[in-house]
């Protein structure tokens, strides 16, 4: 394939026995809009194996970053997640994908709703001095099983607050709303059941989400998908599609 590009790993942090994240270079000419995603994969029996990822990293950054699940069986992951500083990995020259500001309708509020490493398109979204100008507020939600499992915490808290560029903007317009499932934690409860509550607003302090002012980003599951489409459908929100800007945006999390 003449759209693969050669990038050298950097950086690896493994967050937990299943979640990891690594930064790699990147080549001057490698352009993408924050939210897309890109083909990745590693070089096996002398083919590509590649594998659709979000690219974790701001699109004006001098590396690239993704953010992964390791599956012990899953053909990619097994191997990438052995992956360590200097070794080569496959990048497809031509990211896309549908997260991207320009699908959406002027509004209000952004909610960026995620599970798992489906978070991973918004930690590049939310390094967008332009998703600051064109909402309010930015409400990043990052629903898990458990705790250890909310990676990125210290960069949403700390380090982007003191970013010397728009650290300001992050301080009066993002809220990072975590929640977990299967222990006891400050916000509790599948994301999908807090948005469809009211808690999720309550909690933040916002009025009751709605079509006029709000949009909406989700990654996550096949599953969080439909049940997170089915509560925005009933308040008359309507996805983009076919190149209509809408009130919100799907994609799927990386699950292989
Ligand atoms: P739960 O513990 O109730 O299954 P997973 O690791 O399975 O992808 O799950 C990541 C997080 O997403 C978990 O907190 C899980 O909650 C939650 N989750 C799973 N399915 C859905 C769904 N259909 N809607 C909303 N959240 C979901």
């Amino acid at each position: 394939m003449s759209n693969l590009l050669t990038e050298q790993v950097t950086d690896v942090n493994h967050w937990t026995d299943t979640l990891f994240s690594f930064k790699t270079t990147r080549q001057s000419g490698f352009r993408f809009k924050n939210g897309h995603f890109t083909m990745i994969g590693l070089e096996r029996e002398g083919k590509p194996l590649m594998r659709a990822y979000s690219i974790a990293s701001a699109n004006y950054e001098d590396e690239l970053e993704f953010f992964s699940i390791k599956v012990p069986d899953g053909p990619l992951t097994s191997e990438l997640q052995k992956i360590e500083p200097g070794d080569t990995i496959l990048v497809s020259s031509k990211p896309t994908g549908t997260l991207i500001l320009d699908n959406l309708l002027p509004g209000r509020n952004l909610y960026l709703i995620s599970t798992g490493t489906g978070l991973a398109p918004f930690m590049s979204i939310i390094k967008d001095p332009e998703t600051y100008e064109q909402y309010d507020k930015v409400i990043l939600t990052h629903g898990c099983r458990y705790i250890d499992e909310l990676a990125y915490q210290e960069s949403i808290n700390e380090h982007l607050p003191n970013n010397e560029y728009f650290g300001e903007q992050i301080k009066e317009q993002l809220i990072y709303y975590p929640t977990v499932t299967r222990e006891t934690f400050k916000n509790e409860g599948r994301i999908t059941d807090l948005l469809a509550s009211g808690k999720l607003a309550a909690d933040i302090g916002l009025p009751a989400f709605n079509k006029d002012d709000d949009r909406f980003m989700i990654c996550g599951s096949p599953s969080m998908l439909k049940d997170t489409c089915a509560i925005l459908d009933a308040q008359g929100l309507k996805e983009a599609r076919h190149g209509n800007a809408g009130h919100y945006v799907i994609e799927r999390a990386f699950v292989e």
